[in-house]
């Protein structure tokens, strides 16, 4: 009997020293679906110690499941302190204006169970959030993230400044995944599992780059080891982020990152949409020829009804900070010629929201040493968004406000504090709300789309709606 005991216990013992600690929760994202051909593919994935085990993902579109999908596992090796395996379960073929239902196994133990709703075809309606400026920390973010899952997107874009301070994988640790995925219990105080439903759609902001050479941050560029973006962007070009390091850890970092360098520019469609996220940070030139025709070609061959351009660095700010960041200005005549209805950045902490405006840039080609670039201005006054909604021009919104420290409190509905990098009052804002944490939640049809901007309690602070 005592025999019997001790080996039962040594059982135990081995099972508890060997056991897999999942440290990042199995998390729903896009995948490589861009376009809405034929279906829909989503990607689950978690991260886990380096202790192996045998996972399988089993989905349908009922509660009974019925499918599986066999993980791919990469082993990341970035320091002494951080060792990862990084599973990612493609679930393709899947119906679209669907509920799929999901759940991950380790053996006989579900490690999480939940649902996603699949791309929308053109002709229903979708909801989604956009927002910047996310995962600092500190305590705002999570009431944020509690009144973003309250608003039920689809899914969701993060307009850049995804983690702080340098993008790392310890910072996703500690400020991201707490927030937003590993969460037990879902409240102000401590964010929602908003990933175990939403796929969040990424934009590189200059956070996200911010480590620079792998040399001093091993663990840097974590973006492109947690998403899984759709993957139609331009491959092997200047503009993708420059990884800087020993040569054998950057291979070593391009063979780990399944979204390198695709997170960095890429689009998709869903519903009567047509979604272009772009990377805006400083190496690159968004003059270049083959950039500019990539753009083009993706708005002009859509079929979308709406179609809308996210980066990280708003061409069009009217706070004091970042003021004269204005190198995507320079691509407003492109956006205007293949008829793009809204810009979304972030990059600057608060809320602002456009005329309807066109812009010509005094020279298209050539940025000032400061950064700004100066043009002819022409603004809708007539739209108002309600009587009104109808606009002759782009709206660009800066929706910064995820959780980050906010600037320039004080401008707060006060136009005439809000001025240009030369200190002229600036003409093209219409509204700019910065005394709270806020984010956009966008609803549309073939003929409507209405934003709403919502604030850390869920407050409606502003709204438009717009149709064709
Ligand atoms: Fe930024």
């Amino acid at each position: 009997m005592i025999r019997l005991l001790q080996i039962v216990f040594g059982l135990f013992l081995a099972t508890a020293l060997h056991a897999q600690t999942v440290l990042v929760k199995p998390y729903v994202q896009p995948g490589d679906g861009s376009t809405l051909g034929e279906s829909d593919v989503k990607v689950i994935a978690w991260l886990t110690d380096q202790t192996p085990g045998e996972f399988v993902v089993e989905y349908g579109v009922t509660p009974a499941l019925g499918k599986t999908a066999q993980p791919k596992r990469v082993a990341l090796d970035l320091s002494p302190r951080q060792k990862y395996f990084n599973y990612s379960a493609t679930l393709p073929r899947l119906p679209f204006n669907s509920t799929v239902h999901y759940r991950v196994r380790l053996g006989g133990k579900a490690v999480r169970e939940g649902k996603f709703a699949t791309r929308k075809t053109a002709d229903q309606s979708t909801r989604f959030i956009v927002v910047g400026d996310t995962a600092d920390g500190k305590p705002d973010q999570r009431k944020v993230a509690y009144a973003m899952a309250q608003t039920a997107p689809e899914f969701m874009l993060i307009v850049g400044d995804i983690v702080y301070s340098k993008g790392r994988v310890s910072e996703y640790m500690t400020n991201f995944w707490p927030v937003y995925n590993n969460v037990e219990k879902a409240g102000p105080a401590t964010g929602a599992p908003m990933m175990a439903s939403i796929p969040f759609y990424g934009v590189i902001g200059n956070h996200d780059v911010g480590a620079t050479n792998l040399a001093a941050y091993a663990d840097g560029f974590a973006a492109f080891y947690f998403f899984h973006p759709p993957l139609n962007g331009p491959k092997n070009n200047p503009w993708n982020t420059p990884i800087a390091g020993p040569a054998e850890q950057v291979a070593a970092f391009k063979a780990a990152a399944p979204s390198y360098p695709g997170l960095c520019n890429y689009s998709f469609d869903n519903g009567a949409g047509h979604f272009l996220c772009l990377d805006a940070n400083r190496y690159v030139a968004v003059t270049d020829a083959s950039l500019q025709k990539w753009i083009r070609d993706d708005l002009t061959k859509t079929k979308a009804r709406w179609k809308m351009v996210f980066f990280h660095h708003p061409g069009f700010n009217s706070s004091a900070k970042h003021n004269s960041e204005q190198k995507m200005r320079l691509l407003a005549p492109l956006f205007e010629e293949c008829g793009v209805d809204m810009v979304f950045a972030g990059h600057v902490h608060n809320y602002q929201r456009s005329k309807p405006l066109k812009f010509q840039p005094a020279n298209a080609t050539r940025l000032n040493p400061k950064g700004n670039v100066a043009g002819q201005f022409t603004l809708d006054e007539k739209f108002d968004g309600a009587a009104n909604t109808r606009p002759d021009g782009i709206l660009y919104i800066v929706t910064g406000g995820g959780g980050a420290k906010l600037y320039d409190p004080e401008f707060t509905n006060q136009p005439d504090k809000w001025k240009n990098d030369e200190g002229h009052t600036v003409p093209f804002t219409t509204k700019l709300i910065a005394d709270r944490h806020s984010f956009s939640v966008v609803e549309l049809d073939q003929q409507t789309l209405v934003l709403r901007q919502v604030d850390e309690d869920g407050k409606e602070i502003d709204r438009i709606t717009v149709t064709k």
